[in-house]
């Protein structure tokens, strides 16, 4: 086990990653895939979700909210928010690896190693919004609850969704719960658009607001 796991290939690495059986599997191979991620996806893969989700961002939050990045990895979408002026950030990945990457970037306020499927150590209402990139089949789908449990009343939610791993990964029974709650609400959903346009045409994600009651 170890570098040499990865696929040379690496149209296949993202392949590799999402067969991982456990979400514990999946987080070791992205400790394994970390120091080639932002070449492979940033540059060769042309990933357009973290721009597509800091544009409403900045349309939905303001500049000097608390904001998490659930699901961080190597701080792409840190680096975008933090080029828009967002300055209030904290980190949070399971992946010791991928989060090494992230602190060399110098935009977060915090970085957290944490499982998002379980009970994290922050109090309830330690933010003001959380934004999550690349995460709709790869957290468990019951980070919904926990991000519900960190964010202000008031606060958004800014979820790159995947519609179909949305439904199939158990998101879409959770939020239903949580809405019947009065506890979360979609606000509004954008246009689908390609994710990775050059090496995945067929990968589409929409970026959904929700907000805190
Ligand atoms: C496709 S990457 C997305 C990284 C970053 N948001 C981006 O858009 O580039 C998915 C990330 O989810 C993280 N992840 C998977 N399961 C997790 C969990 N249970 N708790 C926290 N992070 C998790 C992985 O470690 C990985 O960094």
């Amino acid at each position: 086990m170890g570098k040499n796991e990865l696929p040379d290939n690496k149209a296949q690495r993202v392949d590799w990653v999402m067969s991982a059986d456990t979400n514990e599997e999946l987080v070791r191979r992205y400790d394994v895939w970390a120091e080639l991620y932002d070449s492979d996806v940033g540059s060769y893969e042309d990933y357009l979700v973290p721009t597509e989700a800091v544009r409403v961002a900045e349309k939905t939050l303001d500049s000097n909210d608390r904001i998490f990045d659930a699901g961080a990895g190597t701080g792409l979408v840190g680096q975008t928010l933090h080029d828009a002026g967002f300055l209030e950030l904290w980190a949070i990945d399971y992946s010791a690896e991928m989060l090494e990457i992230a602190r060399s970037k110098g935009v977060y306020r915090e970085i957290h190693q944490c499982d998002l499927g379980k009970k994290t150590h922050f109090a309830d209402d330690s933010f003001d919004a959380v934004i999550t990139c690349g995460t709709t089949s790869q957290m468990p789908s019951y980070s919904l609850r926990e991000f519900v449990r960190l964010i202000r009343p008031g606060g958004h939610i800014i979820f790159a969704v995947m519609t179909d791993p949305w439904e199939s990964c158990g998101y879409a029974e959770i939020y239903k719960e949580l809405n019947a709650a009065g506890k979360i609400d979609i606000q509004s959903r954008g246009e689908p658009f390609q994710m990775m346009p050059t090496t995945e045409p067929d990968f589409y994600c929409e970026i959904w607001t929700m907000k805190i009651s």
